[in-house]
């Protein structure tokens, strides 16, 4: 069954997306100017891309009916902090925390949730550094402070959770036991690449 917002709900959800995409707008701008800074001036990128997304109406009503809240715009902005989102992939692990630290450094933007499921990966497999920072958007007449999740992790990283996504997509009622063997696995796998690069990495750093 399909879960909707009704009409009026959906016109309001409709002006509370523009809030964070204006939000989402700021987060882009940091990450921009940081880019910025790591190419001209550090002579050394870590990002090598961002994604970013605002989630569809059909997400965030399916995402409030699971939980059980009203499928409203107010309990939307009250209960989802996933609304606004944005995905940075970069090479190595230890960019991660070099990225996640630049902007807990950052004093407007305030740190409200932080998963680290790098050092410790979800059961499925899942690794990435999931944070969630409350971004200003100032309007004509006010600050609002909206959340926005930025997810941090490497291309390998990257790759597995497409995959992931897409598996569990297609088997809504669960993944084949053999499937999540096989990812999981792969999981492990990736993590130890992700290492073996890391040091081959630091090895050229050190020589030249
Ligand atoms: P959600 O209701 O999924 O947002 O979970 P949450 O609010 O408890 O946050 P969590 O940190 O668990 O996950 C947030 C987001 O991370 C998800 O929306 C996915 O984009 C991603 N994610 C989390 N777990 C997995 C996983 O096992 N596989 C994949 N592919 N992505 C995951
Ligand atoms: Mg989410």
């Amino acid at each position: 069954m399909a879960i909707l917002f009704t009409p009026p709900e959906f016109m309001k959800m409709k002006e509370t997306l523009v809030l964070y995409r204006c939000a989402l707008r700021n987060m882009e701008m940091r990450m921009d100017i940081l880019l910025e800074d790591f190419e001209n001036i550090q002579k050394h990128n870590p990002i090598e891309h961002v994604k970013l997304r605002v989630k569809s109406y059909e997400s965030i009503a399916q995402k409030l009916h699971r939980q059980d809240h009203p499928i409203t715009a107010e309990s939307a902005r009250q209960n989802l902090t996933d609304i606004a989102g944005l995905r940075c992939i970069c090479a190595y692990t230890r960019d991660i925390f070099t990225i996640a630290n630049v902007f807990k450094n950052q004093p407007d933007i305030k740190l409200i949730k932080e998963r680290n499921y790098i050092d410790k990966p979800k059961p499925s497999g899942y690794r990435s550094h999931h944070l969630v920072f409350e971004v200003p958007v100032y309007l004509s007449g006010e600050i609002l402070r909206l959340p926005v999740e930025v997810q941090i992790r490497t291309q390998a990283m990257d790759f597995w959770a497409s995959l992931e996504h897409k598996i569990r997509y297609k088997y809504k009622s669960g993944i084949p036991i053999h499937l999540a063997e096989g990812l999981k696995e792969c999981a492990a796998k990736i993590s130890d690449l992700d290492e073996r690069m890391y040091k081959i990495q630091e090895l050229i750093d050190i020589a030249y």
